[in-house]
């Protein structure tokens, strides 16, 4: 049975629960991406704990804090009917009860692509993951590869930090045209939603390449093109990086790469990524 509730509700679940514990951190608008993350905390846990909080701290001023999809109602539903455990659902107060003073640094590998276009953005994001870790005390995390960067830097976060949660990855959750799975898509017209696919093709040119120079220029090519052709469009960055520290490729790169991208559309701005080794 599904409950869901606060900090004392799920003091209370977590206190009842025997056996491995997996947490799946969401900011609720629930879609089939993280219903896929979901599936996967049930393969590897004995209970499942679904977090659903829109958090302050990882949105800029002029960002979508206010009008982020919120409907708590139908992520309740999604989460009764996949048999999640719990859904923890803290009110804003219960959370930051005051300013937090103390937050957490996401350091160089917060301040570039994502970071840079978003300052502070993971800073917010790994101090409201270190707490929810501390608050609902999972063996192990599920977090999904669409945001490469988020994933890269959680994994140094638990590590440096010795937080003691396994981090689980789950890849990519693409729509049948191609376009990643994301609670912003929502926010796109069907003519913007075409425009938008630029980013699984520019991936698509890039995995059709056999060196890592080839990847990144044929991803760059595809997009610029698609930036010429619908003045709604905007590159935001398109480079390969090494998949552990976000550090772009050297030439002659070997190893584990991500080829991580950025676009508006719109007033909509979109990620995606592709995982690469050479
Ligand atoms: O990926 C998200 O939805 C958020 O960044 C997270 C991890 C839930 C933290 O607010």
């Amino acid at each position: 049975m599904t409950t869901h509730g606060g900090r004392a509700e799920l003091a209370g679940w977590r206190s009842s629960v025997a056996g491995t514990v997996a947490l799946v951190p969401t900011m609720g608008a629930l879609h089939d991406g993280h219903r896929r993350l979901i599936a996967r905390a049930k393969q590897i846990a004995d209970a499942v704990a679904v977090s659903v909080f829109v958090n302050p701290l990882q949105f800029g001023p002029d960002e979508d804090f206010d009008r982020y999809p919120r409907d708590l109602e139908a992520d309740l539903e999604i989460c009764r009917a996949d048999e999640v455990d719990f859904v923890f659902t803290p009110e804003l107060a219960e959370m930051y009860p005051r300013e937090p003073e103390v937050t957490v640094s996401a350091g160089r590998m917060g301040t570039v692509f994502e970071g840079a276009a978003r300052p502070g953005h993971f800073d917010g994001v790994l101090t409201v993951v270190t707490k929810l870790f501390r608050l609902v005390r999972p063996d192990v995390a599920v977090f999904g590869q669409k945001d490469a960067q988020q994933l890269a830097l959680v994994e140094r976060l638990t590590a440096d930090l010795d937080l003691g949660v396994t981090i689980d990855a789950v890849p990519i959750v693409r729509d049948a045209d191609g376009l990643a799975l994301s609670s912003r898509n929502r926010y796109l017209s069907d003519d913007e939603r075409r425009i938008a696919l630029a980013l699984p093709a520019a991936i698509e040119a890039a995995r059709a390449a056999a060196t890592p120079e080839e990847a990144q220029d044929a991803a760059r090519r595809a997009l610029a093109g698609a930036q010429r052709r619908h003045p709604e469009f905007s590159v935001g960055y398109a480079t390969l990086v090494e998949r552990a520290t976000f550090i772009e490729c050297p030439p002659g790169f070997r190893g584990d790469a991500v080829l991580v991208l950025a676009a508006r559309v719109g007033a909509t701005r979109l990620i995606d990524n592709a995982p690469l080794t050479f």
